[in-house]
């Protein structure tokens, strides 16, 4: 029975560059999965530019990010669930976690902007982890790149080959439409924001190809074709599935064209819940016993109801309601009488759960990201890294009375995995590092209003710190001794190397050769 439920799951993320079409697509395959009936009923949970310095507002959006956090539906004979990703970059590091929970991941390019940083980034850790990547090329409605320079830089940028599984026929103005090298059709354009597009089968040879979309076009697809065929092997499932060879397809979200080409392969082509690995031992999602790990929590900032949910990725066996869990890391059983699963803006109560699933639960602070749920076993789930910050401050005590909010605050936001603290060594200060700027601020307005403490900033100017080890005792204790004000403890009390320079961090590899810098906390 669970063989069933295991294998009918598809667990994604889509991932962007902020403005590529994450939201639109996300909408769009909700569309398809009836979980809502009109178009423009997904909030975009992204953090608006303008909004930056509107406290309330962020929170108020990352209130509303809890109930699209994961988005659930049916789709022919499959459960999917989609994982959303915050847009905003300053949170790319909730990114990298839920990433960590998904099996597979669909990244969304802009047409006439290519690859873009944020993309490059998120595929270091698809990469690491060897996801399979489905590569969505969108916006063909306007005039973007030539598709096979697209095809060089998807390969060249995120470092994996491609093999086209649909291509465009003009785009722009003249954009007529996809042939679908993948079910060899015809997918002819209307712009249409609701409706599904007209597909014709059509023989690539004959000449109701020509009739359809003009002699000259019809010609240029079949050179086009004949090229693809010549440079890219043919698709091989295993290769994708490996993580080797990305499938791409072109479309327009916004229209609505060739996303059902899209989610049609996907959930044919695409992994059902893989084996995760724990420090212990391989997890295989059909194992009968229940285990899952935390990857998310998230704040809801509803006054009125201050708790939080903590997101649990299924990893094996059958989450069921009310049943007792080992908490590992407090060796405490655990029950829970109100689990959650999330469809679209609805939250509901779920009796049981399957590998790939999300379910919700309410957190009243028992849990860190990270956390491994159990039926009695002790496991710990590796790979929910962080990574070298990139902005630093000094976090200092602006009221003396509230010592103790402070500290708690510090220590529960952190367990969100809101930012990372590092305790310098040298002069015992507290750290905080983050990726961008607004983490600085979220931080500061919860502490607030949260826990009633107040904090204040003083600026340090690092580069970056890093996750320092080696196998020569003797060099790791010459290299603290050097560098001994530079040096920090992580939360885990594993040493970091404060650099603050590029050049810096470039020497003390130099002079200290048996010394490895990670740039993650997982290595
Ligand atoms: P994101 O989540 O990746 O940040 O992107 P989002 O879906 O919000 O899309 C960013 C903008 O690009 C939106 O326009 C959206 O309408 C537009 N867009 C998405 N897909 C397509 C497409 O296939 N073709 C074209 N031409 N545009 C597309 P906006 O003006 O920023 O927002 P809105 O006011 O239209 O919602």
């Amino acid at each position: 029975m669970n063989e069933q439920e295991i294998q009918k799951r598809r667990t994604f993320a889509i991932i962007s560059h902020p403005d590529a079409g994450k939201t639109t697509l996300t909408e769009k395959l909700l569309l398809f999965g009836g979980q809502i009936q009109v178009a423009g009923a997904v909030k975009s949970n992204k953090i608006k530019k303008s909004a930056t310095s509107d406290w309330m507002e962020i929170e108020k959006q990352r209130g509303i990010s809890v109930s699209t956090s994961v988005m659930e539906f049916d789709y022919r004979d499959y459960k999917v669930n989609i994982l959303d990703t915050p847009g905003h970059q300053d949170f790319c590091e909730d990114t990298f976690r839920t990433l960590t929970a998904v099996d597979c991941v669909i990244i969304v390019i802009d047409g006439a902007k290519g690859v873009e940083a944020q993309t490059r980034k998120l595929m270091t850790v698809c990469r690491m982890r060897k996801t399979p990547v489905i590569v969505f090329i969108n916006k063909m409605d306007r005039e973007g790149r030539d598709p096979f320079d697209l095809m060089d830089e998807v390969e060249s940028e995120l470092q994996i080959s491609v093999r086209p599984l649909s291509w465009p026929i003009n785009q722009g103005q003249q954009f007529k439409g996809v042939y679908n090298i993948y079910e060899n059709n015809l997918n002819l354009f209307t712009p249409n924001k609701q409706m599904v597009t007209e597909k014709v089968a059509v023989d690539i040879n004959s000449a109701e190809l020509d009739d359809r979309v003009g002699k000259a076009d019809a010609d240029k697809l079949r050179e086009d074709l004949d090229l693809i065929t010549g440079v890219y092997p043919d698709f091989d499932v295993d290769t994708y599935l490996n993580a080797e060879v990305a499938p791409v397809f072109f479309g327009s979200a916004l229209n609505n064209f060739g996303v059902q080409e899209l989610l049609d392969c996907f959930v044919e082509i695409a992994p059902s819940p893989r084996p995760t690995q724990a420090e212990e031992r391989t997890i295989e999602p059909a194992e009968p016993k229940f285990t899952g790990f935390i990857f998310k929590i998230t704040a809801n900032i509803d006054p009125n109801h201050r708790s939080c949910t903590a997101f649990c990725k299924v990893c094996s066996g059958k989450f069921v309601r009310n049943a007792p869990y080992l908490h590992v890391r407090n060796g405490k059983t655990v029950r829970f009488s109100s689990p959650t699963q999330f469809m679209a803006q609805k939250k509901s109560t779920i009796e049981e759960a399957y590998p790939g699933d999300i379910v919700g639960l309410p957190d009243n602070g028992i849990f860190k990201i990270g956390d491994t749920l159990t039926e009695g076993e002790q496991l710990h789930f590796k790979g929910l890294p962080s990574f070298s910050p990139e902005m630093f401050k000094y976090i200092e005590n602006a009221d003396p009375m509230k010592t103790k909010q402070l500290e708690k605050g510090i220590n529960q936001l952190m367990d969100e995995g809101v930012a990372q603290l590092f305790i310098n060594q040298f002069n015992g200060r507290k750290l905080i590092g983050t990726v961008g700027q607004l983490q600085f601020e979220v931080i500061q307005y919860r502490l607030e209003n949260e826990y009633n403490a107040q904090c204040r900033w003083e600026p340090i100017s690092l580069y970056k710190a890093c996750w320092i080890e080696s196998d020569d005792e003797a060099e790791l204790e010459a290299f603290k001794k050097r560098k001994y004000q530079y040096m920090a403890k992580d939360r885990d009390g594993r040493d970091v190397f404060l650099a603050d320079s590029n050049y810096v961090l470039q020497m003390a590899q130099q002079d200290f050769k048996h010394i490895k810098f990670h740039f993650t906390s997982e290595f």
